[in-house]
């Protein structure tokens, strides 16, 4: 029996022997493809080589493929057979071998090395693919074997390459099917098995769903390795094989339960299992746990395993432990997971401990719940209140279930799916309508009775505020809950809303009963901030007081590149004139980007004198003060305003030292010492007369000299010297290389030389005559000749007769020297020797050349120079 990881390997070792290269398996976050959010198939990696976007670079490849798809996640632990991570064991072809060898390649693959009987085994084809059907039957499959299925058709998603394709079934037997009548090959429940997709790409799909042929046609082959080791193994599922046994069983350790006792249990084992395996290889690629897009797919997978483990009853941080163990059974295969270890663990530990304080709080409120619904005599919860435990606590309606059904209650099901679904097509609805909400008219109206918003965060970073109104897309709300996107009006804000290029803040409000993330912030024209947030635990009212918290080292690293923005003006306009306007500008937490007007590039000195002083003003640790006042106070005072920004009768002056002097709104460090150290990382012209400059500060600065540090150190550790003796050891080499070309031309001349003297060695003699007949290297027909004069000099007097094979054609050169010799004529004898390898020639009786097609007659040819050659002597 083989184990998960022999099977990993014989596969690859299988299709190395066929002329496959074993490529090791790719991110899960798939590289520069929009299309997809993960790697959901083998192939997937491997899209630019099948659209020729970029030339492969080798023709034949093999990989077993770490994926994660999620459209099943409710199946998983429900069936033998259904996961959100797998690993994916595939072949694939570039434009290279097609059906007729991958048919039979899979065939003897599972027939032969893997032994399963063919007596269990069936076939799919598309109904078109005649030629498919007719390879399986020369591969040895039986027709009635053979079955067509229209939905043979397999693409990564809606655009992309894609194929017609073929698939081996196993069937488990009589006793793993549902036992219908009309269960068969298709059937969903778990006695026909896919183990193997067989895939023969090639079109292309298109947006508008149009195919179009690529420009080869291709092989893309996928095989879970969790299924064909379940059927290896002979075991009921994929769950009982040894890759996710491990794991099982310290499941159940830590729950103190028994696999295999009871039906319910099981299904939570598994779910845990396979949960806890997609995240730690989710966190191995480095996907963040985030509220949308990939990172939101890894924190739904992490709360639902959290979720189930409850259902066992685990109440502790269990998700560490498991980790171990993925870690011992597959890190050395994918070293990630060794590699990236501190990340993984620390996101483990906060997300579990986040959504289980939640877990605890729901659990409370169900319990009241409970209380409730006994004291009125009632004994079903609503769906609609099972979908609110759901939501807002993420409780699962099972977990709801088995805590209700102690105190004798049970859950209204039908109403639970109904609140599900319309929950569904409204949060669809709404997520459609978001953006549109800041314009929602009630909102607009709402903000003007409530007028401006205040903004406190020049002075400080956290404040309390009362959460003055609510609005989602419908409308104004009263309150909202976990996972909602509201938009709130606050009488007081902290937080800074993007303007004059500087981003929002980051942060959070709080109460102590919900907390919510900030997503966006926008000043309305009145003055009004937008805070759109997401809720991350309990519920938001209409009313709270809530604290609001800016992200402080997020401010902190914006004030940095902000104030140093202002001394990047300054400087420009010292070094480089007065007519350095700004264009634009950008400010963000790790890196600043200044527009400006000018009208060549800058010089390296002109660079560096920026730099430099910027950083002397920063050394100098300006006081930076900003003061209210009018405008014409400002213009006296010789502030730089933004040309044509409408400034209000009083605007906000930011002064550093005596420097520099600003209309600005943003904010900045308190002296310009906190800006630490700026480093300018590039200049460009972006229009007639247009330059941009982006620089670093802060750490920001310090990371960015670390990697060119790093840069260095690894340069002057490949070629083994300390990193300042890097550049005088690389010009040593480049002499050196220069040295060593002229050594390799010497000894090719020598080799060269030294091959003519081998081939000397194979002379003849026929009635006095030397013969030298032979093959020898030579690209073309120039070297062949060149080579024959050589060995003409050596030989002095005789025949020589060489041939060489280039591009699978036979080139021939003879030389009789000297002329006439014996009456011997080169035209002549070639013509002969040519004739036997298919070609024909002729030529000067001294010397003569041809060309022949057989490269496979050429030794036959060579051997019958003797014998020519005497043919012509007896004819003098
Ligand atoms: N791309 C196909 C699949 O995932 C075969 O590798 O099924």
């Amino acid at each position: 029996m083989y184990t998960g990881n022999q099977l990993r390997e014989m596969f690859l070792t299988y299709f190395e022997k066929k002329g496959h290269s074993i490529r090791p398996s790719a991110s899960l976050i798939p590289k520069d493809d929009p299309t997809l959010l993960l790697t959901v198939a083998g192939m997937v990696p491997f899209k630019p080589y099948f659209m020729r976007q970029v030339e492969p670079p080798f023709s034949r490849a093999t990989t077993a493929q770490k994926c994660v798809r999620t459209p099943d996640l409710e199946r998983v632990g429900k069936t033998a057979r259904h996961h959100t991570f797998f690993e994916m064991l595939g072949n694939f072809s570039f434009g290279d071998y097609f059906k007729a060898d991958a048919i039979p390649w899979a065939w003897e693959y599972i027939t032969e090395l893997l032994q399963i009987p063919t007596d269990k085994l069936w076939v799919t084809v598309y109904p078109d693919d005649d030629e498919a059907r007719a390879i399986w039957i020369k591969a040895g499959v039986s027709q009635e074997r053979i079955v067509a299925d229209p939905e043979n058709f397999w693409a990564a998603g809606p655009v992309g390459p894609c194929g017609p394709c073929s698939e081996i079934y196993v069937d488990l037997g009589t006793s793993r099917g549902c036992g219908k009548p009309d269960c068969a090959i298709g059937c969903d429940c778990d006695r026909f098995l896919e183990i193997w997709n067989l895939v023969f790409m090639q079109y292309f799909r298109d947006e508008q769903g149009t195919l179009a042929p690529l420009p080869k046609q291709n092989i893309d082959t996928g095989m879970g390795l969790e299924r064909i080791a379940s059927v290896i193994q002979g075991v009921e599922s994929n769950f009982d094989t040894d890759l996710f046994m491990p794991i099982i069983k310290k499941t159940a350790e830590i729950a103190g339960v028994k696999y295999k006792t009871d039906p319910k249990t099981d299904t939570a084992l598994k779910v845990v299992a396979d949960h806890t395996r997609a995240v730690s290889f989710m966190l191995a690629d480095g996907i963040r746990p985030s509220s949308d897009g990939r990172g939101y797919v890894l924190r739904r997978i992490l709360r639902r395993a959290v979720r189930f483990a409850r259902l066992l009853g685990i109440d502790k941080p269990f998700l560490e432990t498991l980790f171990r163990i993925i870690q011992e059974n597959f890190a050395h295969w994918y070293t990630e997971l060794k590699e990236n270890e501190n990340f993984i663990i620390n996101h483990l530990r906060l997300e579990e401990k986040n959504f289980q304080s939640t877990l605890e709080q729901g659990t409370l409120l169900l319990q009241e719940k409970v209380k409730a619904l006994k004291d009125a005599g009632v004994k079903v919860l609503s769906g609609d209140d099972a979908f609110h435990f759901y939501e807002t606590y993420g409780f699962p309606v099972e977990l709801t279930e088995e805590i209700l059904s102690e105190e004798g209650i049970t859950v209204d099901l039908a109403a639970f799916s109904y609140a599900s679904e319309e929950h569904r097509r409204l949060a669809k609805e709404q997520s459609r309508q978001m953006r549109a909400a800041v314009e929602n008219a009630e909102l607009t109206e709402k903000a003007k009775t409530v007028g401006p918003t205040e903004f406190v965060g020049y002075d400080h970073v956290t404040c309390d505020s009362v959460l003055l109104a609510m609005f989602s897309d419908e409308g104004e709300l009263d309150s909202a809950g976990e996972g909602e996107e509201v938009i709130c009006l606050l009488n007081q804000t902290p937080f800074y809303a993007e303007s004059g290029g500087q981003v929002s803040d980051e942060g959070m409000i709080q109460t102590d009963k919900a907390s919510a993330e900030i997503l966006e912030l926008k000043k309305l024209p009145n003055g009004a901030v937008t805070h759109r947030v997401l809720i991350t635990s309990g519920v938001l009212k209409q009313g709270d007081q809530v604290t609001a918290m800016v992200n402080a080292d997020n401010r902190k690293a914006i004030a940095r590149h902000h104030s140093a923005t202002h001394l990047l003006q300054m400087a420009l306009r010292e070094v480089l004139g007065e007519h350095v306007q700004q264009a634009g500008s950008l400010v963000t937490k790790d890196r600043l980007r200044f527009d400006f007007s000018h009208f060549s590039a800058l010089t390296l000195e002109q660079t560096l004198a920026v730099e430099n002083k910027i950083n002397q003003h920063i050394l100098a640790d300006l006081t930076v003060h900003a003061e209210e006042m009018g405008m014409d106070q400002a213009r006296e005072k010789g502030a730089l305003a933004l040309f044509g920004e409408k400034y209000g009768d009083v605007v906000r002056m930011v002064e550093m030292g005596d420097y520099s002097r600003e209309l600005c709104g943003g904010t900045h460090v308190r002296t310009t010492g906190e800006i630490g150290l700026l480093k300018i990382v590039a200049e460009g012209g972006i229009g007639a007369g247009l330059r941009r400059i982006e620089a670093v500060a802060g750490l920001e600065a310090l990371a960015y000299l670390r990697e060119i540090e790093g840069q260095l150190n690894e340069i002057g550790s490949v070629l083994k010297v300390q990193p300042k003796e890097s550049v005088k050891k690389v010009g040593l080499m480049v002499a050196q290389n220069k040295e060593l070309e002229k050594e390799i031309q010497q000894l090719n001349t020598k080799l060269s030389k030294y091959e003519a003297d081998t081939i000397l060695s194979k002379v003849q003699t026929v009635q006095g005559v030397k013969i030298l007949a032979a093959r020898v290297q030579a690209p073309d027909m120039d070297t062949l000749r060149q080579t024959a004069d050589m060995l003409k000099d050596k030989l002095q007097d005789g025949v020589i007769v060489i041939a060489s094979v280039a591009e699978g054609k036979v080139n021939l050169v003879t030389v009789v020297s000297p002329e006439g010799l014996n009456g011997l004529h080169a035209g002549k004898i070639i013509k002969e020797v040519a004739a036997i390898t298919g070609g024909s020639g002729g030529g000067r009786s001294d010397m003569a050349q041809a060309g022949g097609k057989d490269p496979s007659k050429l030794g036959e040819a060579l051997d019958k120079v003797p014998s020519i050659i005497s043919k012509f002597l007896g004819h003098t």
